[in-house]
């Protein structure tokens, strides 16, 4: 373009502007402006119509430009543009790779980035022939569903990096990489590689960044890999490597990221690590180590993660002051002895807890601090009083200090923490009263001072806590009443006042208590106020051991939402109202209680009805990791890839045999419709396939009697699956097959055979969330669709969140793994494959692969631990993506972020959502702020601050 405005500055010299104009304006554009040869020419209109065939996938179009070099992801030498040197075709949902042997006539070619396509294969004409162009540089093939062994480059003589990540490539690593002589990159992570680190990375050995994480390498850590001397980042994470680190690792003396995160690393921490001046984010986490804490570990680095780990000891007195330290987590060891008082100024977040350290919180640590953002100490034998000093940490946003034995009054200098968000300091012996600046606190939105010692009464201030979400004083020893201030809340869902003294007249409650209400075991008394029938979206009322008396208010059979009600233990009497059977009612203790004679049957059958949604009750016992869906293929364009499938595969695969097969669903229609022997056809033509996630292949079959379903295949070779024993994977699928809710994808039946697993799910014709809000071929959802998907998968996500005793976690929430019945119906996909998962990988390994890029809650980089909160965080950028109508991550930047420093200033809000949709009317656009209220708690940076899944669905619920 710059050539062509050179040109027209001379030409305005010679002629009037009029004429200039003309000129541009009538002439038709020149191709004499493009230099490209004509060889190349050719080449790239081959490739383009190669690419669009049937259908305009890649906008190249030589009709409306016909120089290449101005194609979107085509780049050409600057500054002749007289040979393409990039070719970039991220993001196209290309399933055939018929196109790639085509890429290689560009003799020029330098880039090809063919990333977050449905690629699988890399046809072998590609090999040899890419690989003798000695200037291509850089392959990218990430984030496709690549299968088979990793290809054996010959050739590619000039390469130096390589990104193979996030596809299903398996098998081991031996010499397929020994040709690059240069390369410098190579990303081969979450994929399923088996066998021993490869360490063949290049015969001379100039390798910078070698990234393996998520995969099965076992074996011991490769000693080989110390001969990298050029190695800046290495990421081993997430693999089964056991044995220890051998001290040699100092001679990687360029590095910067070590990352050995959830391995089966035992032994040391090796000392020669401090002696790797470079290093500024060393990661170990969730592995064996054990043993002591190295001195001067930390000199250099920025983040050091040891947590998860049995290291024992006692914590170097220099660690907590090294110079450059932003973020230390320690938690969860063995460690003992007193916290070293000295704390790095640069300091954002220091997590100590789920130790035994002991001794005192170490005040001169904190005088000047002014970056310490988290500070966690909680689950410790920590003793002493709180310091007062650490009302000097002024951007202090989260305080744990809970579970120690600390003593002493609250120290009124908290009350100057202007960004506190979360206190905790519960089973702890605080004494004395609870000081009114603690009230004062303005984004507090966590207090827990429950289980201390606490005294004297509720100070009225509480109410100035405008932003207080959970507020427990459960457990002290308060007196007096409620202060009547309380009903000015408006942001406090749950209340926790069980266990004090508290006396007197039971104030009107802030509407906004959802989560519960607890005055329990206090010496309240006189008939249950009248007030209570206010609170109409409480779940949990517990009033149990007082001397409550009269009758039990029928007002409360008008609570539609109460799951619980406790009375035990007061002096009521009367009749217990009628109740729905999903309310668990507790009366035992009062004397005078009667059961009603059962008369009133079909009335409250009537009311069992009416709150069937809202009551998401369930009996199973699991715990669940979902999969990591990395593209899914856009259903509406099926057809297109059919065709592609076919040509490129031209096989028909042996149908598989039924070894075993069952109906998990008692609906009779579906029962009847499920054919074993048809599914099996189905799944021996690869062109039935229409969605491909990391874990599993969705195909799409046809019964005889015409009803549709997907049938899912795991991908057993993947290593999260144990498929111990047939009868066990039968067993564990039937206890999920009874969890129903309308939103999750609940598999009706399964089928096994020699080697593989098919489940049998209801069809969602409308594809994948993300194809149809960011699809090319998209349909367009108002809002009404999107505030019913939100409410929908809000739905699904409580119920999974509420199973019991053990909360369903999806490792993966994203718009691509809901799926979509119709634009109205979502449904949480890959939710049951818990069942057939190894749960020895559940804690450490498994969560570090955890989310896809732009849905990953922040802390999740320091705990990689899959969490509530971190479902939470997910399911506020799905919100987010209803809202602008922006996919997670647009051009690097994460939606989430985005959204949160532009949301600020309320009026600025506006701007924030998809203009198309909120300009429809004043009533949509006010939901829709109401709604991104909502999404902004969820996507909080501090997982505490996040609300619980039944209260956001009961926030959305009340957007409408
Ligand atoms: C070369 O191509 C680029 C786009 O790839 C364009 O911006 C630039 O103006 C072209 N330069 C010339 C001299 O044509
Ligand atoms: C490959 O592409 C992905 C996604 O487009 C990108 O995140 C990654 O950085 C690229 N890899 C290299 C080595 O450039
Ligand atoms: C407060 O602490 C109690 C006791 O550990 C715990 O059960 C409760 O979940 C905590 N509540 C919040 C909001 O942190
Ligand atoms: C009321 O009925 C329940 C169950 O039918 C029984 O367990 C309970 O003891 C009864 N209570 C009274 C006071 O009769």
């Amino acid at each position: 373009m710059s050539r062509y405005g050179r040109q027209t500055t001379s030409l305005v010299l010679y002629f009037n502007f009029h004429f200039f104009l003309s000129l541009f304006c009538y002439l038709p554009l020149p191709t004499v402006f493009s230099q490209l040869s004509s060889n190349q020419k050719t080449a790239m209109i081959n490739l383009s119509n190669n690419l669009n065939t049937p259908t305009r996938v890649v906008p190249w179009d030589v009709n409306k430009e016909p120089n290449p070099c101005l194609w979107t992801g085509v780049r050409c030498n600057p500054p002749t543009n007289s040979s393409v040197i990039q070719i970039s075709l991220s993001g196209h949902f290309l399933s055939s790779s018929d196109f790639l042997p085509l890429v290689c006539r560009i003799q020029s070619l330098q880039i090809l980035d063919v990333s977050g396509n449905h690629l699988t294969t890399i046809p072998p004409g590609f090999i040899s022939d890419c690989g003798k162009l000695g200037g291509l540089k850089l392959l990218n093939f990430s984030m496709n569903n690549l299968e088979g062994r990793l290809p054996d480059f010959v050739g590619f003589s000039g390469l130096e990096a390589l990104d193979f990540a996030r596809n299903n490539l398996h098998g081991s690593i031996d010499s397929e990489l020994d040709g690059l002589v240069g390369l410098r990159s190579l990303n081969l992570s979450f994929n399923q590689f088996t066998g021993s680190v490869p360490t063949r990375l290049g015969k001379f050995k100039v390798l910078e960044e070698l990234e393996l994480s998520m995969n099965t390498f076992d074996g011991p850590f490769p000693a080989e890999l110390v001969g990298y001397h050029n190695l800046t980042l290495l990421d081993l994470s997430g693999n089964q490597l056991s044995g220890s680190v051998p001290d040699g690792i100092r001679e990687l003396a360029k590095l910067e990221v070590l990352i050995l995160s959830a391995n089966k690393l035992s032994g040391g921490i090796p000392q020669s690590i401090s002696n790797i001046t470079s290093l500024w984010r060393f990661a170990a986490n969730s592995n064996n180590f054990n043993g002591s804490i190295p001195d001067g570990i930390a000199e250099h680095l920025k983040n050091l993660d040891l947590s998860y780990n049995k290291l024992s000891g006692s914590i170097p007195s220099d660690l907590l002051s090294s110079w450059n330290l932003h973020t230390l987590d320690l938690s969860n060891n063995r460690l003992e002895g007193q916290i070293p008082p000295v704390l790095s100024p640069s300091l954002v977040r220091l997590r100590l807890g789920s130790n035994f350290l002991d001794g005192k919180i170490p005040s001169t640590a904190n005088a000047t601090n002014q970056t310490l953002t988290y500070l966690e100490m909680e689950n410790n034998n920590l003793t002493g009083s709180i310091p007062p000093e650490l009302g000097d940490c002024q951007n202090l946003a989260l305080l744990n200090l809970a579970q120690n034995h600390l003593s002493g009054a609250l120290p009124v200098e908290l009350g100057s923490l202007s960004h506190l968000q979360v206190l905790k300091l519960q089973f702890n012996n605080l004494s004395g009263r609870i000081p009114i600046q603690i009230t004062q606190l303005p984004k507090l939105s966590i207090l827990n001072i429950s289980w201390n010692s606490l005294k004297g009464s509720i100070p009225p201030s509480v109410s100035n806590m405008q932003n207080l979400t959970n507020m427990n004083l459960q457990g002290n020893k308060l007196n007096g009443s409620i202060p009547a201030s309380i009903a000015f809340m408006d942001s406090l869902m749950e209340l926790q006042l069980g266990e004090n003294h508290l006396s007197g007249d039971i104030p009107r409650m802030p509407m906004s208590l959802q989560i519960a209400l607890n005055l329990s075991s206090n010496l309240f008394q006189g008939p249950i106020p009248e007030t209570l029938s206010r609170l109409s979206n409480l779940e949990i009322l517990d009033l149990s051991n007082n001397k409550f008396s009269g009758k039990i208010p029928d007002f409360f059979t008008g609570m539609k939402t109460l799951t619980q009600l406790l009375l035990s233990n007061n002096e009521l009497s009367g009749e217990i109202p009628d109740f729905g059977s999903w309310v668990m009612v507790n009366t035992s203790g009062n004397e005078g209680v009667t059961n009603r004679t059962k008369s009133t049957l079909p009335k409250s059958e009537k009311k069992k009805s009416y709150a069937v949604t809202i009551v998401l009750a369930v009996v199973a016992a699991v715990v669940a990791f979902g999969a990591v869906t990395t593209v899914a293929l856009s259903l509406s364009r099926q057809n297109d890839r059919v065709n592609d499938e076919r040509v490129q595969t031209g096989e028909e695969l042996a149908v598989p045999e039924v070894l075993q097969g069952n109906l998990l669903t008692a609906n009779g229609i579906h029962r009847s419709n499920i054919v074993f022997t048809r599914a099996m056809e189905v799944v021996s033509d690869r062109s039935n396939i229409v969605l491909k996630t990391r874990f599993s292949t969705y195909y799409k079959a046809i019964m005889p009697s015409g009803a549709i379903y997907f049938v899912k295949k795991l991908n057993l070779s993947d290593k999260i699956f144990q498929l111990g024993s047939h009868e066990r994977f039968a067993k564990d699928l039937e206890v999920f097959g009874k969890l129903s809710n309308s939103n999750v994808m609940n598999p009706l039946a399964y089928v096994l055979t020699v080697d593989s697993a098919y489940l049998f799910y209801e069809f969602a014709p409308k594809g994948t969330l993300f194809d149809a809000l960011h699809g090319i071929s998209g349909d367009d959802m108002d809002w009404g669709s999107r505030y019913s998907i939100a409410v929908g998968v809000a739905q699904g996500l409580s119920f999974l969140h509420g199973c019991t005793p053990s909360p369903i976690l999806l490792l993966d929430l994203s718009s691509r793994s809901i799926l979509l019945k119709s634009l109205k119906e979502p449904l949480i996909g890959e939710a049951e494959l818990l069942k057939v998962t190894d749960p020895s990988k559940s804690t450490g390994s498994l969560s570090t692969i955890a989310g896809s890029v732009g849905y990953i809650p922040p802390e999740y980089a320091y705990t990689m631990r899959v969490t509530m909160a971190g479902n939470i965080y997910s399911f506020g950028v799905i919100l987010l993506e209803l809202l602008t109508g922006k996919p997670a991550v647009s051009e690097g930047i994460e939606l989430a972020k985005w959204v949160l420093s532009n949301s600020a200033q309320q009026d600025k809000r506006d701007h924030i959502l998809d203009y198309s949709i909120s300009r429809t009317s004043i009533a949509v656009r006010s939901q829709m702020l109401a709604v991104l209220k909502i999404a902004l708690a969820c996507v909080s940076v501090s997982p505490e601050a996040r609300p619980r899944m039944k209260s956001v669905l009961r926030m959305l619920l009340n957007a409408r």
